[in-house]
């Protein structure tokens, strides 16, 4: 038997059709992912509950069939901006791997979703994004959250100025704007996020990102021993407790990573003139950076972008503001909040000053055990950016402009164990093949599976002036490489399989 429905009844079937997955899906919305104890084993996820009952989070690992679906209730719920807050602190997690999860409540699930632990091996790069000041400046904040999700960091430093007035709307529509950072294969990435002035109190932070410390200061650890991230309060008092609990953690915990690095609101010394100098944390935290060897400090506030030499606190002749330039010692400075927020000439530069500007920007940091790879993202010169399918391990996608610095699109901060220096000087480990004007190269090397591969030239000044990349499958390859753009000189030339060294030689050409 058949029937037929009007043209406008079948309209409004098909409607209510299309309408069911909303109907049933929990009332839960503006989700976000952050960190309080091991990011290599835990997870915090919160969303907003709109009015179902026994919101939950309902999670498994990728990949394990065995793993069966945990359920885990709300650790926290606050009231905020006019949201409900829900926090589940998941633990017990397996490092470097992927979960897929759903909010569950009375009225249904919310859309399948993702996050993914840190590492817990120094050998697996680790890549963040970290900037600040978005403020209210929402078609310019959306757009670096889109980028930022499209280059799949495994998280994401904010360093304040998160909205404008904090009012619970602006509030709303930041977190609204912030599920643009939600990458293509549905993951969340986390937030750490510290303190600004257009913060009104530390308990915003809790409230909102379940940030691990009442204080808004506090340390997370990455890569087993191969980071440890200091997030400090510009807005607490510097000295006493703040720096007394920093300078404890750097001699009991920081000293034993091979990086440490600092993020906090307001730069010392700002790079535009409508900017206070910040002398209590010139005195109280530089010091400090120089001498635990903190190598990176990001900092923001100024709305304008900047990346100084490395440096530390000084006095005399050839000393500029507090700060002489010491390349071996010193600690890099970046900045200043770009992040949508209204854009500050740079007009404050120093003689230690390596690059300022000004547009909207967030860095792009990449920890290896050897050196740390920082670029300036350019937001608006971005657009045609691809998103990385997966999470990043230091790729950067098609499409993504990065400032040139002195000519170059990535600056190379050694590292304390700096691989490449050890190669340079290990001639026996690493005898030197004199290309002697050869026009092409055979590399061999051995895959176990299917690979990326990338081959580099690296220069005595740390600066990739070739790369090369390939997919291969597993085999034995003896691989011709043209070498007749290669200018005369020294370089490490480095094959990486998915981003792991299989082999390093030195050539000359
Ligand atoms: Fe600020």
């Amino acid at each position: 038997m058949t029937f037929s429905v009007p043209m406008n009844k079948r309209f409004g079937i098909l409607l209510l059709l299309s309408l069911i997955p909303w109907l049933i899906q929990a009332r839960t919305g503006r989700y976000r992912a952050m960190w309080r104890t091991d990011p290599a084993t835990s997870m915090v996820i919160g969303w907003e509950a709109f009015g179902g009952r026994q919101s939950r989070v309902i999670f498994q690992s990728v990949g394990q069939p065995a793993d069966q679906w945990k359920v885990h209730y709300p650790d926290k719920k606050v009231a905020s901006k006019d949201m409900k807050n829900y926090f589940a602190r998941l633990e017990g997690l397996s490092a470097d791997t992927r979960y897929r999860f759903v909010i569950r409540d009375s009225e249904g699930d919310s859309p399948m979703m993702y996050f993914h632990t840190a590492p817990d091996d120094p050998s697996t790069p680790i890549t963040f994004i970290a900037g600040g000041d978005s403020r209210n400046n929402r078609s310019a904040r959306k757009r670096l959250n889109l980028l930022a999700g499209q280059m799949q960091p495994l998280a994401i430093l904010f360093s304040g100025d998160m909205t404008d007035m904090c009012t619970a709307r602006e509030w709303q529509q930041w977190l609204d704007d912030w599920q643009l950072t939600i990458t293509s294969d549905r993951r969340l990435i986390p937030i750490i996020a510290a303190r600004g002035n257009h913060e009104t109190s530390n308990s915003i932070l809790e409230d909102l990102f379940d940030i691990p410390s009442p204080d808004a200061w506090y340390a997370l650890s990455f890569g087993g021993d191969l980071l440890r991230v200091y997030t400090l309060n510009s807005l607490a008092p510097i000295h006493g407790r703040q720096t007394r609990w920093l300078t404890d953690d750097l001699q009991q915990h920081g000293e034993a990573f091979t990086w440490r690095i600092a993020q906090y609101h307001y730069p010392i010394r700002p790079h535009t003139r409508r900017k206070k100098e910040r002398l209590d944390q010139l005195e109280a935290w530089a010091g400090l950076f120089h001498q635990h060897k903190v190598q990176l400090a990001q900092e923001s506030d100024s709305h304008v972008a900047k990346i100084t030499w490395p440096i530390r606190p000084g006095k005399g002749p050839e000393s500029y503001e507090g700060f002489v330039r010491d390349d071996q010692e010193g600690t890099v400075y970046i900045g200043e909040g770009s992040w949508g927020a209204p854009l500050r000439p740079a007009d404050d530069d120093k003689p230690w000053t390596r690059a300022s500007g000004s547009f909207h920007q967030f860095n792009w940091l990449c920890f290896h055990s050897d050196r740390l790879e920082v670029r300036v993202i350019q937001a608006d010169q971005s657009a045609g950016a691809t998103a990385l399918p997966t999470l990043s391990y230091g790729r950067i996608p098609d499409g993504v402009a990065s400032w040139l610095i002195d000519g170059q699109e990535e600056l190379i901060l050694p590292g304390p164990a700096d691989e490449m220096a050890a190669i340079i000087q290990d001639a026996e480990r690493f005898p030197l093949i004199d290309l002697d004007g050869r026009s092409s190269l055979q590399i061999p090397y051995r895959l176990g599976s299917t690979s990326e591969i990338r081959i580099e030239f690296t220069n005595t000044l740390r600066q990739v002036v070739k790369s090369i990349r390939l997919h291969r499958e597993a085999g034995n390859y003896l691989e011709g490489i043209d070498i007749r753009d290669l200018p005369r000189g020294r370089y490490v030339l480095i094959v990486y399989a998915d981003n792991k060294p299989i082999m390093r030689r030195l050539v000359q050409q």
